[in-house]
């Protein structure tokens, strides 16, 4: 899992006054709006002894501690601490880490990490939002998977074949070979797109809006836009064009949640939504039924795991990013978390981190970081043998 990304944490409607405790990155995190509506997001580990803020209320606009009623705002500043009386001096180290929130395209998306905001990779755009003559839907789901793994699946061209009946003929296509992937690079991601032979819509609405000869190739672009971000454009005709946004968030190694928001610039009634997210929730479950079971659970530390054939290219370049996220330090060095789970409070580190020292709870384990901090105390014991 990496931190420096933006995750959708909840719809934005669900967003109130009243918290909503929610686990990401294998952290617990709180999230509510204040006075001014603002959506806030905080590391949901209480500084003084370490209550979980989620389960406490929201007064004057700020979260309370269920334990002894400390009060912390929007930017993580403990505004209360009722056992000092009224009007205390409230020391600096008390205060929480707290996450820069962006609310677009219905989700209330979490900034989590430490980066400056010019720095910061951007939330996977959606371009049709807003434009005319495009329909959407949102749909949500949580599986047992690791997200590493369903990023892969959605750029993952030969799987269609065999695990989706609306895309591909289920191994009993003599000629069936994947085309050739061409990978085109962006900034943050790696996509491609190619043409297919598919079966025929099936009977009804979206059948009859295609008008589509049953032999017709359909053309499909795919890619991942950072760590858990993914789009899917399938174009069944010319004019007739499905954009599929995925927007994941690591739960924790283990487990993913999802948001899928569909455009389509055809069938604008609202009546075909339940038409439109029925055959999208096919497909999504289709998925989870493999991936849920592949071995093992989390992505192999080397290819060499693994036998790569050229229709796994996309997820080669996929794999490429990553290690360089990961040269960056932003990769969570999650063994250590998991073996310290009970007896440390983790933060993921916030943009606050960079300005001020002295924090109550550690940050987060991080690979490339320790892997430098190994080196550095290698070289401390060299100098110190003499070498
Ligand atoms: S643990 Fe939160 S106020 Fe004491
Ligand atoms: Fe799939």
């Amino acid at each position: 899992m990496f931190i420096n990304f933006w995750y959708p944490a909840i719809e934005s409607t669900e967003l109130t006054d009243t918290p909503v405790k929610v686990r990401m990155l294998g952290q617990d995190f709180v999230l509510w709006r204040d006075d001014a509506g603002t959506a806030c997001c905080v590391s949901n580990t209480c500084t003084h002894r370490g209550g979980s803020l989620g389960d406490g209320k929201v007064v004057n606009g700020c979260i309370q501690c269920p334990y002894h009623g400390w009060r912390f705002d929007g930017d993580g500043q403990c505004t209360a601490i009722p056992s000092l009386g009224p009007n205390p001096t409230i020391p600096g180290r008390t205060r929480i880490d707290a996450y820069p929130v962006q609310e677009i395209y219905g989700l209330a998306f979490c900034f989590l990490g430490d980066l400056p905001e010019e720095e910061r990779p951007p939330i996977m755009p959606i371009k049709e939002c807003g434009q005319e003559g495009w329909a959407h839907t949102i749909q949500t789901y949580q599986f047992d998977i690791n997200f590493q793994r369903s990023i892969e699946n959605g750029i993952d061209p030969a799987h269609n074949e065999f695990v989706h009946d609306t895309h591909g003929y289920e191994g009993n296509w003599e000629d069936y070979r994947t085309p050739e992937v061409i990978p085109e690079t962006t900034e943050w991601g790696t996509g491609f797109g190619e043409w297919i032979k598919a079966p025929p819509l099936p009977e009804g609405a979206m059948k009859d809006a295609s008008g589509r000869d049953e032999d017709a190739m359909i053309w499909v672009g795919t890619g991942h836009e950072g760590a858990a971000s993914l789009w899917t454009f399938i174009h069944p005709t010319e004019a007739m064009h499905i954009h599929q946004y995925m927007y994941e968030c690591p739960i924790d190694e283990h487990h993913v949640r999802v948001w899928l928001i569909n455009l389509r610039n055809f069938l604008p009634d609202a009546k075909h939504d339940e038409t439109v997210m029925a055959r999208n929730e096919y497909v999504v479950l289709q998925d989870r039924d493999v991936l849920e079971e592949l071995h093992p659970v989390e992505t192999p530390p080397t290819n060499d795991k693994e036998s790569f054939m050229p229709a796994d290219l996309c997820i080669g370049h996929y794999r490429e990013r990553l290690k360089e996220w990961e040269r960056r330090g932003w990769r969570i060095d999650s063994k250590t978390v998991t073996a310290n789970e009970r007896r440390v409070a983790y933060a993921i580190p916030s943009p606050e981190r960079r300005k001020h020292k002295g924090w109550v709870l550690d940050s987060i384990p991080l690979c490339a970081a320790d892997e430098a901090a190994a080196e550095e105390s290698g070289a401390e014991l060299d100098q110190a043998a003499g070498i």
